[in-house]
């Protein structure tokens, strides 16, 4: 496996690959690298085939995070990512360089302007902007044929299905499964910042979205009832505080008024000072 650090010659690499007719499947990441990002891997390796080649991106992109979030202490850790990247059979990690990602005078962006307003959107200005200028941007290094993302940040995944298509990027977008912990918690890199306590509170998203799983099956119900429920829920645990929970199409991430099976529910929570997110389908 190789570490790649420099842009020229990520570059070099995806024409030579892409010259050679390989199969390029890129996993994007901030690295940090957990099961999750081991399973997405593993689909990667899938799509690539034996003769493809499976790139993973480490990198904690600096335009996706908003002045008072958590940007300095986000978790970073190379060598392991290395050695979690060599054991699932990644061809190459690419570790890029904020100087020569983003030169001083880099003035371009990407934002797509419809499914990235609402809920992350909303309470992270510019936080779509800055993924989906990050995510063409390795498109374009890497040249990929696929990129695998995962189901845990679900706006996110339908923001850059639809940056891809609008913008004709050759890749296919695949979206794989959240990987959960034996009591419920998706895997997040974030899990780490949690204390004893608060990893225990933070269950109560996954308890949450199972609660309204549970009464959808039964009728439907208003939105606005379950978002009451869901705030009920949350409260109950000493260190959350519910920062918003949405009820939405799949497809179109429009707001519903009334829930029934299919519905989709993102919320967002702080357990303590760290921010945790997760979304299923009721
Ligand atoms: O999901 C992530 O880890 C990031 O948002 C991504 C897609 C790697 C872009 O920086």
């Amino acid at each position: 496996m190789n570490l790649v650090h420099k842009i020229k010659a990520m570059q070099r690499l995806g024409r030579q690959w892409r010259e050679a007719g390989k199969e390029v499947v890129l996993v994007p990441t901030m690295g940090c690298l957990h099961r999750g990002h081991a399973s997405l891997m593993e689909r990667a390796r899938k799509l690539a085939g034996p003769k493809g080649r499976v790139v993973v991106s480490v990198y904690v992109n600096p335009r996706q995070f908003g002045p008072k979030e958590d940007f300095a202490r986000y978790p970073r850790n190379l060598k392991g990512d290395a050695r979690l990247c060599r054991a699932a059979g990644v061809d190459v990690v690419f570790a890029p360089e904020d100087a020569e990602m983003y030169p001083a005078d880099c003035s371009t962006t990407v934002q797509e302007e419809e499914l990235a307003g609402g809920m992350e959107g909303a309470a992270r200005p510019g936080h779509f902007r800055g993924v989906t200028t990050v995510v063409a941007k390795l498109f374009n290094l890497v040249l990929p044929a696929a990129a695998v993302f995962g189901a845990k940040d679900y706006q996110q995944a339908a923001v850059i299905r639809r940056m891809t298509r609008d913008l004709n990027f050759p890749v296919k977008i695949v979206v794989a499964p959240t990987l959960r912990e034996a009591d419920g918690l998706a895997m997040s890199s974030r899990n780490q910042y949690l204390s004893i306590a608060q990893r225990e509170q933070a269950t109560v998203l996954w308890q949450a979205i199972q609660r309204a799983q549970e009464a959808v099956a039964r009728r439907p119900v208003a939105a606005s009832r379950l978002r009451q429920e869901t705030a009920r829920t949350i409260a109950a645990q000493p260190e959350a505080r519910l920062d918003y929970v949405e009820f939405f199409d799949p497809d179109t991430l429009q707001p519903v008024k009334l829930a029934r099976p299919g519905t989709h529910m993102a919320l967002a929570v702080f357990v303590g000072r760290t921010r945790l997110i997760d979304n299923g389908r009721l």
